[in-house]
């Protein structure tokens, strides 16, 4: 198996004021091409700073992250933004839907920075939109769509770059359960038929019941990672 994402021993600590506030504590970790990993633990184990740094968007204080065997330390701002663009995708608790834009045009807008041509872009984009079930709604701005809706869009979003991995900060957060579990459906099926590598930070029962891969962080430390066939569902 390749690993996608690779993290040696990384630190992550925030300074408030004079405080310094600890937040990753040596975190060893390898994401493999294809993985359906949830990453759980209680509030303020240091979910979201881990998925911050894999994802470039933020920077260990010590330690190594490499992805698809680039390691993201050595690269400059400019570096790693175009890294970011390229080969990461967000979902966020929020969504994060450019308010303005219809579904169609927020998914298109990463192709836009990428310098993808108009037509290839607005093909990608719909294509996108078909896949996550929403190519009926592609003119719709966000306030005219259900949270679940949204979400969708933002997957649609996330996946039209073709990322190496997705990154999802506590996606179903905000969504009641039947939403979330068709969320959770939709994520797996991308996963089982176009091979996409997810990331998922969650303490969402109904989404670490459906990852092939547990693993649970603890006063920013990997406290246990485990592999596990799934029933087949959804
Ligand atoms: N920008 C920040 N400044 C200072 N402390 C922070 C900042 N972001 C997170 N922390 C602290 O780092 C720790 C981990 O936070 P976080 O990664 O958000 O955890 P989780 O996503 O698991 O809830 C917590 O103690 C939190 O208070
Ligand atoms: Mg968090």
């Amino acid at each position: 198996m390749t690993a996608i994402v690779d993290c040696k021993g990384i630190t992550k600590h925030y300074r408030q004021g004079s405080i310094d506030v600890p937040a990753l504590r040596g975190v060893d970790l390898a994401i493999e091409q294809g993985d359906f990993a949830s990453l759980a633990g209680p509030s303020g184990s240091g979910k979201t700073t881990l998925l911050n740094i894999v994802g470039g968007l933020d920077r260990p204080t010590d330690g190594t992250i490499s992805i698809d065997g680039q390691d993201l330390t050595a690269l400059d701002n400019e570096d790693l933004a175009d890294l970011r663009l390229r080969k990461i995708g967000f979902v966020f608790q929020a969504y994060n839907l450019i308010p303005v834009l219809s579904a169609v045009e927020n998914v298109e807008f990463t192709l836009q920075l990428m310098d993808v041509p108009a037509a290839e872009r607005r093909e990608r984009a719909k294509e996108m939109l078909q896949q996550v079930g929403l190519e009926s709604m592609e003119n719709r701005r966000p306030s005219r769509l259900s949270g679940g809706q949204q979400q969708r869009v933002a997957v649609a979003r996330a996946l039209a770059s073709r990322p190496s991995i997705v990154l999802a900060d506590e996606p179903t957060a905000n969504l009641d359960t039947q939403t979330a579990e068709d969320l959770i459906a939709l994520m797996s099926r991308l996963n089982e038929r176009y091979g996409v590598t997810f990331l998922m930070a969650t303490h969402d029962d109904r989404v670490i019941s459906r990852t092939r891969r547990h693993i649970v962080i603890a006063d920013g430390r990997v406290a246990s990672d485990e592999r596990r066939t799934l029933e087949m569902a959804g």
